[in-house]
C-alpha cells in the first residue's frame, strides 16, 4: 500500500517551501523505501527553489540524508530492510561509456526510482538529484543506497552531498597529495570538507579564503593552515605571498561564482590545478585571456559529487569519522524539525550555519 507522509516541497520558483501530505509508493523492481533519519539543508536545495536548476517544479527538496532501509522491491541484493544507508545521487549503471572504460565515477546514466512520489492530488514531484529527502520516508533506487557502518545520520548523512563533494574535489579530483599547497575559495560546508580532505591527504599548506570571518575561523579547525579575508585583501596576492610567490598547487572553488573562479584561475601555480565543485547559476559568464589559459598549463577542472564512488567512498569517511579522524560532527551546526526548512535556507544566506540538519521526529 502507497503510504502517505509529511514532506517538504519547492511548489513554484521562489515561493518559500512547504510541509505537505507525500504519497510514496510502494517500491517496484529495483527500488527501496528508505525511511529517513536525518537530512542535511545545502545549498542545492535553495538553487533549485529559485529555479536555478531546472524548471520542473515542484520538488520533493532534501538530498544529504542517512536512514533505514525499510521495504524493497523484487529482485534487489545490495540491500535488505533494517540496513543503515547513507543516501547517493551517484547509482553507477555499470554499462554506459564511462562505465565501461573502467570509470563509473563520470557515470552518465545513474540510477533512480522508475516511479515517482507525488501529492495527493496526484501531481508528481521531481526529486532534488533524484533523492528527496526532507520527507520521512523516501523512494529511490536500491543502488541509491549505500550500507555503512551504525553511526550518527545527521553527521553521516553529509556524506550523502556537500561534504563528500568537497573532500572529492580536493583528494578525487583536485588529486591532492603530501606535500601539496592548497587554497579553498569559500568555506561552507563544501569548502570545509575540501579543507579536511586535504589535511587528510597529506598538504603542507591550506589556505583558507572567505569574505565571512566566521567562516574562517571555522575552517581553521577543519585544518587550515592560513586564512585570507577576500573583504579585505586580494585573494590572489594573498595566495601567492603564503606560496612563496607562486600559487597554490591546487585552487578548489566552492562558491561557483565568476569572481571566485577568476580568483582560482590566477592563485594556482604553473601547471597546477583548478577544481570547480561551486554550482554556478545558468547566466554566469567567465571571461579569460586565452593565452593566460594556454600559457599557465595545468588542468582546469570541474568536479561533480567530488567525483566519488559512493561504495568506494562512504564506507571509507565512516570510517575515518568513526576512528577520529575526521570530524564530520562539526559539520552540523544544527539540528532543527523538518518544518524548520525554510528559516534554516535564511540561516544559510546569513551564513550562520554550516550545516542546518533536519532530524526526523523518533531519530533525536
Ligand atoms: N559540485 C557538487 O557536486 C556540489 C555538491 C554540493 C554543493 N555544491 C555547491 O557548492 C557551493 C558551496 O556550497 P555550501 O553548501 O558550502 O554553501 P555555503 O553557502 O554554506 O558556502 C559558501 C561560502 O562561500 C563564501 N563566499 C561567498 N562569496 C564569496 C567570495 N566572493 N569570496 C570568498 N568566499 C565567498 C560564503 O561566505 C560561504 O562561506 C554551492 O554552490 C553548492 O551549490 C556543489
Ligand atoms: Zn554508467
Ligand atoms: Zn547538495
Amino acid at each position: 500500500m502507497p503510504q502517505t507522509v509529511q514532506g517538504v516541497i519547492a511548489r513554484s520558483k521562489g515561493a518559500p517551501v512547504e510541509l505537505v501530505d507525500v504519497v510514496v509508493p510502494d517500491p517496484g523492481p529495483g527500488e527501496a523505501v528508505v525511511q529517513v533519519q536525518a537530512c542535511g539543508v545545502c545549498h542545492t536545495d535553495l538553487h533549485y527553489r529559485e529555479g536555478g536548476i531546472n524548471d520542473e517544479f515542484p520538488f520533493l527538496l532534501g538530498h544529504e540524508a542517512a536512514g533505514v532501509v525499510e521495504a524493497v522491491g523484487e529482485g534487489v541484493t545490495e540491500v535488505a530492510p533494517g540496513d543503515f544507508v547513507i543516501l547517493n545521487w551517484r547509482a553507477v549503471c555499470g554499462e554506459c561509456r564511462a562505465c565501461a572504460k573502467g570509470e563509473p565515477q563520470y557515470c552518465f546514466a545513474t540510477h533512480n526510482a522508475t516511479q515517482r512520489m507525488a501529492l495527493t492530488d496526484g501531481t508528481e514531484l521531481s526529486p532534488a538529484l533524484g533523492i528527496g529527502a526532507f520527507v520521512e520516508k523516501t523512494l529511490v533506487a536500491a543502488g541509491q543506497c549505500t550500507k555503512v557502518e551504525d553511526a550518527d545520520p545527521a553527521a553521516v548523512g553529509l556524506l550523502g552531498c556537500g561534504v563528500m563533494a568537497g573532500f572529492g574535489a580536493a583528494v578525487n579530483t583536485g588529486g591532492v597529495t603530501r606535500g601539496d599547497s592548497v587554497a579553498v575559495i569559500g568555506c561552507g560546508g563544501v569548502g570545509d570538507a575540501a579543507i579536511a580532505g586535504a589535511r587528510i591527504a597529506g598538504a603542507t599548506t591550506i589556505v583558507a579564503v572567505d569574505v565571512d570571518a566566521r567562516k574562517l575561523e571555522t575552517a581553521k579547525a577543519f585544518g587550515a593552515t592560513h586564512t585570507v579575508d577576500a573583504s579585505a585583501e586580494d585573494p590572489v596576492e594573498a595566495i601567492r605571498a603564503l606560496t612563496g610567490g607562486f600559487g597554490a598547487d591546487v585552487v578548489v572553488e566552492a562558491v561557483g561564482r565568476p569572481e571566485t573562479y577568476e580568483q582560482a584561475f590566477y592563485a594556482r601555480d604553473l601547471a597546477g590545478t583548478v577544481v570547480l565543485v561551486g554550482v554556478p547559476t545558468p547566466e554566469k559568464q567567465v571571461t579569460l585571456p586565452m593565452i593566460d589559459i594556454f600559457g599557465r598549463g595545468g588542468a582546469l577542472k570541474s568536479s561533480w559529487y567530488g567525483d566519488c564512488l559512493p561504495s568506494r567512498d562512504f564506507p571509507m569517511l565512516v570510517d575515518l569519522y568513526r576512528q577520529g579522524r575526521f570530524d564530520l560532527d562539526a559539520f552540523v551546526t544544527e539540528r532543527i524539525g523538518i518544518g524548520d526548512v525554510e528559516a534554516a535556507f535564511d540561516k544559510m544566506h546569513a551564513g550562520d550555519v554550516l550545516r542546518s540538519v533536519v532530524v526526523m521526529e523518533g531519530a533525536r
